[in-house]
């Protein structure tokens, strides 16, 4: 039986490893093209340039192929190369470069070796408080993002805490040597940080406009950027879910990031501040306050306040990684601000990497919601974790893959990059191949319909979000009511309702207001509707709730089916269909408590007779 080690996710055309010597992307890319073109007929020439940075030019030569590019561009250029053979397609033409400028993974991992959110195992770089991983496996890490074209990784969790703080003091050299592992493959490391940190060292505030606390960072930052050149920046994540921030002294989030951006200017690193800002104290006897509209309050009226190294990474949705949320109005609001779009590779909400849930289509639907030429940078949280196989399900590797495809070319179509996932992973026969695909790009449909309705959110089992609890965040704080009664569901957020309708454009805006022009699949997230509302077509809400349910459940065991019929190579086969078993009882369990749920409260009766649980 081959193990993962011997198949590493879709690098199967790359079997041989990266010898450690490899310092510079230009050198991997020599050793990529030296390995696979090996045995073959056909030579490559690499041209340097090294204005080109990312960007390369692959043309055809009479023996072979030339490469143009920068530095990480020659990488990007035989990655590129490689894929195209191994897919069977012709080689991209022309002078290609990534739409965003940063590709950001962050990584929520605690340097316990937890992970928050974390469903592949524990993390790849902290053990036991302190830095601890394996040379082997950082070149194979790398060599995955170097292929997906990812370039940043923020390696530890936005809630930093404890030992974490180590990171860009004592732990400093040793998190150089994990910068150094991953540079060859055109990552740079980043981190997250503290912004109360100076007061472990004795002073008493860490209000930003406060002299001591300047010098503080200015002087760690130049030890940072001593140890690691190339580092990209730091992410902050502050006054959000507890942590501290630049509110405790009366200051505006702009005055917290342009300080510590100023510390890191010098050196050309960036300052990711998250906008993921909300009262999470919130009473749910509270009508007035909508946390959707909590982001936008805060940075609309910052925007031309941020200087030009601070980068605004905003969450896609208003909430929290839902199945489904409208594009967060923040995204509008900043013209004069860089923003980062934000997204979770991390199945937190959307099945754990247990249940199915290719992301591709949900992200195209977010990049053609953003306004033309808005957003500069991406960011995933990420999905790895030490298992043997680094995602745990062997098939959520499709949604870093799929990461990386998004952030160079948003407008490639989803089917297409599952496709090729699932073509370098598997090599299956064309109509295997196509089940595949179809089983992972109806994944996200699937795993909506039998889960919260409509736009609804939230109804999953508080602290863990994996299975359904109606009211498990109903009467708590975190703001994220639907206030279900017996007869109608869900929260007006219309002009005449919260009032965060009134954040968007005002064609946005039009879309969402009135009911006939807002979509099925949102119409629970933007409106308070009755259960015999009639949906667009013709069905009452209630009956859509039933409906989509039940058909979600059976769609799950139409999954099943596809996925018992592919001659998937071990161990993934075995692991895939235990996982398929544990989300059948899930999607099972989700239709009859969410059915039943509004069954109780609505007594309207199911119009096809199927069985409801009272
Ligand atoms: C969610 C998630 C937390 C995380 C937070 C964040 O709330 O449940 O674990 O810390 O997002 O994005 O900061």
């Amino acid at each position: 039986m081959s193990t993962w080690k011997d198949r590493l996710a879709w690098l199967r055309a790359l079997p041989l490893p990266i010898p450690a010597e490899a310092d510079m992307p230009s050198a991997v890319a020599e050793i990529e093209a030296a390995s696979y073109f090996g045995g073959k007929p056909e030579s490559v020439i690499f041209q340097k340039e090294a204005s080109l940075g990312e960007a390369y030019e692959i043309t055809k030569t009479a023996s072979g192929y030339t490469i143009r590019g920068g530095e990480t561009g020659l990488l990007y250029g035989v990655y590129a190369l490689i894929f195209a053979m191994e897919t069977h397609e012709p080689f991209p033409r022309g002078l290609h470069k990534p739409c965003y400028a940063l590709r950001m993974l962050n990584c929520w991992d605690n340097m316990s070796g937890d992970i928050e959110r974390g469903y592949a195992g524990r993390s790849l770089w902290f053990e036991g408080g302190r830095l601890s991983w394996e040379a082997d496996r950082i070149r194979e890490l790398g060599r995955m993002l170097g292929w997906a074209g990812i370039n940043a990784l923020c390696v530890n969790n936005v809630n930093v805490r404890g030992e974490a703080h180590r990171l860009i003091e004592e732990d400093l050299g040793e998190l150089a040597r994990l910068a150094e592992a991953l540079r060859p493959f055109g990552v740079r490391l980043m981190a997250s940080i503290d912004i109360s940190q100076p007061m472990l060292h004795g002073i008493p505030t860490a209000d930003p406009l406060d002299g001591r606390v300047i010098d503080w960072w200015r002087e760690r930052a130049e030890a940072v950027y001593r140890a690691i050149p190339d580092l990209a920046g730091f992410v902050v994540k502050a006054d959000s879910e507890h942590r501290p921030g630049p509110f405790t002294y009366g200051r505006t989030h702009a005055e917290g990031a342009n300080m510590l951006a100023r510390a890191l200017k010098p050196f050309g690193g960036a300052l990711v501040w998250r906008a993921f800002v909300y009262n999470c104290q919130q009473d749910w006897r509270d009508t007035a306050t909508d946390r959707p509209k909590a982001a936008y309050e805060t940075y609309a009226p910052l925007d031309g306040q941020f200087d030009d190294n601070v980068i605004l990474q905003v969450k896609y949705g208003p909430f929290d990684f839902q199945v489904r949320e409208p594009l967060s109005p923040t995204f509008y609001a900043m013209p004069r601000t860089q923003l980062a779009l934000e997204v979770q590779l991390a199945q937190e909400y959307t099945g754990h990497q247990i249940d199915l849930y290719a992301m591709n289509p949900l992200w195209r639907e977010i990049g053609r919601a953003l306004p033309e030429g808005r957003v500069r940078h991406v960011a995933a949280v990420s999905n790895l974790g030490r298992d043997e196989n680094y995602f745990g399900h062997p098939f959520a590797a499709a949604n870093l893959f799929g990461f990386g495809k998004f952030a160079w070319d948003p407008e490639t179509d989803p089917e297409d990059t599952l496709r090729r996932w699932a073509r370098l992973t598997y090599r299956l026969p064309g109509p295997q191949e196509d089940a595949l695909v179809r089983l992972l790009a109806g994944s996200r449909g699937v795993y909506e319909k039998y889960t919260a309705p409509l736009g609804l959110c939230w109804m999953v089992q508080p602290h863990v979000h994996y299975g359904p609890s109606p009211e498990g965040y109903e009467y708590d704080a975190w703001g994220t009511y639907h206030r279900a009664d017996r007869y109608a569901v869900g929260i007006d957020r219309t002009a005449a309702g919260t009032g965060y309708t009134l954040q968007y454009p005002p064609e946005v805006r039009a879309r969402y207001e009135t009911l006939e022009s807002c979509p099925d699949e949102l119409k629970l997230f933007f409106h308070r509707l009755r259960y015999d509302y009639r949906m667009a077509d013709g069905r009452t809400l209630i009956q859509r709730i039933y409906d989509d349910h039940f058909e979600g459940y059976e769609e799950v065991e139409d999954m099943a089916a596809a996925l018992r019929g592919l001659d998937l190579p071990e161990p993934d086969r075995s692991v895939a269909l235990e996982r398929m078993d544990r989300q059948l009882r899930n999607a099972r369990e989700w239709r009859d408590v969410v059915n039943t749920f509004f069954h109780r409260l609505s007594g309207a009766a199911d119009e096809k007779g199927r069985k409801i649980y009272d």
